[in-house]
């Protein structure tokens, strides 16, 4: 289980988390949800030490605060962020493999099984990374992570400007992640695959989190929806 208990993030003086305290438990898929700048990717950071913090976040009982992200990712954390990451110069197959972590146990996944998750990689499989498509890089960013095996992956906003199929293989990827076992934090800004595949969602509004329930009860809420999602 991921806990974050009263977290502060800082850019220099800058002080953009306010005391974020919530839980992803085991296996869990937890949506988090606000708007632009309402603090989603720096509290993803700051759980990968990213970014200055100060309170807690402990993962199976172990204080992260203060480690390197290294060894958050050494923890078993996985982090997709926002922008695609991938190493130009090498081909799809390549970047997968460098995603690989030995020695920790029979990984969850091999590149086969991300290939049939996302078929339009297994077609590139042999092209250099620089020259896929912005979603194509993106869904390589989210595999090359998956192969480093996470217990717990958090995701920044996955679908931005994807197509809805890509989209589809998006959503269809957490369903399998939660068969794994895996655990997910979802940063998400529209509420559509968030309701479809979420356990839980969090709202995140000035630094802080605004909200903390099921899918249905934020469904069921239209207020919530237009103070902090919807412009
Ligand atoms: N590197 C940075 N230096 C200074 N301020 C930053 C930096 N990155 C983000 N901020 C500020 O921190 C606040 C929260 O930004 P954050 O990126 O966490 O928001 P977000 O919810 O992920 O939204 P979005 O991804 O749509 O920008 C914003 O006011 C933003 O301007
Ligand atoms: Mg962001």
């Amino acid at each position: 289980m991921l806990s974050l208990d009263e977290l502060h993030a800082f850019y220099g003086q800058s002080h953009v988390l306010h005391g974020v305290s919530f839980e992803v438990g085991d296996g869990e898929i937890v949506a988090l949800l606000g708007r632009n700048g309402s603090g989603r990717s720096t509290t993803v950071k700051a759980v990968m030490g990213l970014v200055a913090a100060r309170g807690s976040v402990r993962w199976r009982g172990r204080e992260l605060v203060g480690l390197s992200p290294f060894q958050i990712a050494h923890a078993g954390l996985g982090y997709v962020p926002e922008s695609r990451d991938v190493f130009p110069g090498l081909t799809v197959h390549q970047n997968l493999l460098l995603g690989e972590k030995r020695g920790r146990r029979t990984p969850r996944w091999h590149a086969e099984d991300l290939y049939a998750l996302f078929p339009r990689l297994k077609e590139r499989e042999h092209t250099a990374a620089g020259v896929l498509s912005g979603g194509e890089q993106q869904m390589l960013t989210l595999a090359r992570t998956l192969m480093g095996d996470p217990d717990l992956v958090m995701i920044d906003e996955p679908t931005e400007g994807l197509a809805p199929r890509i989209v589809e293989q998006v959503a269809a990827l957490l369903h399998e992640l939660r068969r794994r076992g895996v655990s997910v934090l979802l940063v998400e800004q529209k509420l559509t695959i968030a309701l479809d595949v979420a356990d839980r969602c969090l709202l995140m509004g000035h630094g802080r989190i605004v909200f903390d329930g099921t899918p249905a009860a934020l469904r069921a809420t239209p207020a919530l929806r237009r103070e902090w999602l919807e412009v």
